[in-house]
């Protein structure tokens, strides 16, 4: 149904909302970036911290960015303007939807890639099963070396890695052509419950068979020393990535929520679902990890390389691997549907073309980039575009994507969202619209306004200049230990 007279389109319910929102916080993020980050970010000063970002400066950021949404019932830009307007302020506000917009295509052009890997692994998984039978291990007989070679062996195939990349990306474009009830609500209320079950399965297998102790101290031992300006730097663009914050995905979907939707209890769902999914996806694979005697180290192939092990060693391990895989797509799909609507969301207003021409146009430009983010891992591996920046300096086309959107991009989209929201929009305006009260809303309202635009200055300048930072913090630890 569309808000009266805007023609814009809406949830047909509140779950539907919570659902979609979830399904877009939920993903790759939580089971391949969050353990590939925690690893090479040494474990338990990054996690506690990715924790600390989540609770005191993530979650009053998504609040703020539904709202904007809700408020505005209109794409990105035109609802921070909607609500800027409606405070008397300029619609030059809006760059915090129009930056977003473009982030958000610059992670969607990366996301298909590895959404292209996740279908590599069903289709692995599914000619495993033919081979191997359903009751016994996956890959029978295969050494271990063998199986971690798998991941390796897609990278060097550039035109797989290209033909998969632009599947997931196909599908992607299917369910958003659709529109937003049709399309992307189906894949959230019939994907995401689903995902849910799996999930949960698998975590507790995982538990009951691996090296649970060392993964749970490994997550959650807090060593001071560790949490430099880049740890800090990663864990925020961590925390942001996974909750689809700082780059307009949630003020779309804000503005497709109804009046009578309480945004800070939903809020609350979204970010407790998806610090939850991303701790017990780290639970379910680090165990395997160091069981298997793997490096958690190993960055993006973590996840990839380690699980496909442990199926090796389960009874149904073919039917197991099959259903994580099946289920890690689903919860790709419902966030990058997220990211491809964004944009379209845009255009469709801006340009006043229909849905399925903007869906067109803007998966033909995340396609091109696409082509260029899969050729990192082969043909182009040696290209570093941002060499000339020393946080990216070793980043391939790829890494570049993802570095300068989670590190850059989402924490000053996200500083502007707080300065906006805490001292811009019009108080009576957003003590409408947040659906908290009392002492959560004064809370709240300190944390938008001073917490978080400072702290995430500061991370961000610690992170751009890890030196200095590190003085700083070294300064920090001795004074701690004096006290000690
Ligand atoms: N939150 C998603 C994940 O964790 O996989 C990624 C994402 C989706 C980021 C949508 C940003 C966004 F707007």
């Amino acid at each position: 149904m569309a808000a009266a007279g805007s023609g814009h389109e809406n949830w047909s319910s509140r779950s539907a909302f919570i659902l979609a929102a979830v399904g877009s916080a939920v993903g790759l993020g939580n089971m391949w970036r969050f353990p590939a980050e925690a690893g090479e970010n040494g474990g338990g000063a990054f996690v506690l911290f990715y924790i600390f970002c989540v609770l005191l400066i993530g979650l009053p950021v998504l609040l703020s960015e539904v709202l904007i949404g809700r408020h505005g019932q209109a794409s990105a830009p035109d609802s921070v303007r909607k609500v800027a307007r409606d405070s008397n302020a300029s619609g030059g506000w809006s760059i915090i939807g129009s930056l977003g917009v473009f982030a958000a295509f610059l992670i969607l052009s990366f996301y298909c890639v590895v959404g292209g890997w996740v279908l590599y692994y069903v289709g692995v998984f599914v000619s495993d099963l033919f081979q191997t039978g359903l009751t016994g291990g996956a890959f029978d007989g295969r050494a271990a070396e063998d199986i971690e070679g798998l991941l390796p062996g897609l990278f060097g195939n550039g035109g797989l890695m290209v033909g998969l990349n632009l599947g997931f990306l196909a599908v992607t474009m299917f369910f958003v052509a659709r529109g937003v009830s049709s399309g992307i609500e189906w894949v959230a209320v019939y994907l995401m419950p689903i995902f849910f079950l799996l999930f949960l399965g698998i975590t507790i297998y995982g538990a009951f068979t691996g090296n649970f102790s060392e993964a749970v101290s490994y997550l959650f031992t807090f060593d001071f020393s560790k949490l430099t300006g880049e740890v800090m730097l990663a864990a925020v663009g961590q925390a942001f990535f996974s909750l689809s914050l700082g780059v307009a995905g949630m003020i779309t979907y804000g503005s497709y929520a109804n009046r009578d939707t309480n945004l800070g209890q939903t809020s609350g769902i979204i970010a407790g679902a998806d610090t939850g999914v991303a701790l017990l996806a780290g639970l379910a694979i680090f165990p395997i990890v160091f069981a298997a005697g793997l490096s958690a180290s190993a960055g993006p192939g973590l996840m990839f390389q380690s699980l496909p092990i442990a199926f090796q060693a389960m009874p149904f391990g073919s039917l197991i691997g099959l259903a994580f895989f099946v289920m890690v797509f689903f919860a790709a799909l419902t966030s990058s549907v997220s990211l491809l609507e964004a944009p379209v969301a845009f255009l469709k207003d801006k340009v006043r073309i229909s849905r399925a021409m903007a869906t067109i146009l803007v998966g033909a430009g995340a396609a091109l980039l696409g082509v260029l983010a899969s050729l990192s891992f082969n043909d182009m591996a040696e290209f570093y575009p941002l060499s000339f920046i020393p946080l990216f300096a070793e980043a391939n086309f790829f890494d570049a994507l993802d570095g300068v959107t989670a590190k850059l991009f989402m924490p000053i989209g996200a500083i502007l969202t707080c300065i906006f929201v805490g001292w811009i929009a019009d108080a009576r305006l957003i003590d409408d619209e947040n659906g908290l009260d009392g002492a959560l809303h004064q809370t709240w309202r300190a944390l938008v306004r001073y917490v978080c635009p400072i702290a995430l200055f500061l991370i961000l300048l610690a992170g751009i200049f890890p030196e200095t930072a590190a003085i700083v913090m070294e300064g920090i630890a001795a004074r701690f230990s004096r006290f000690g």
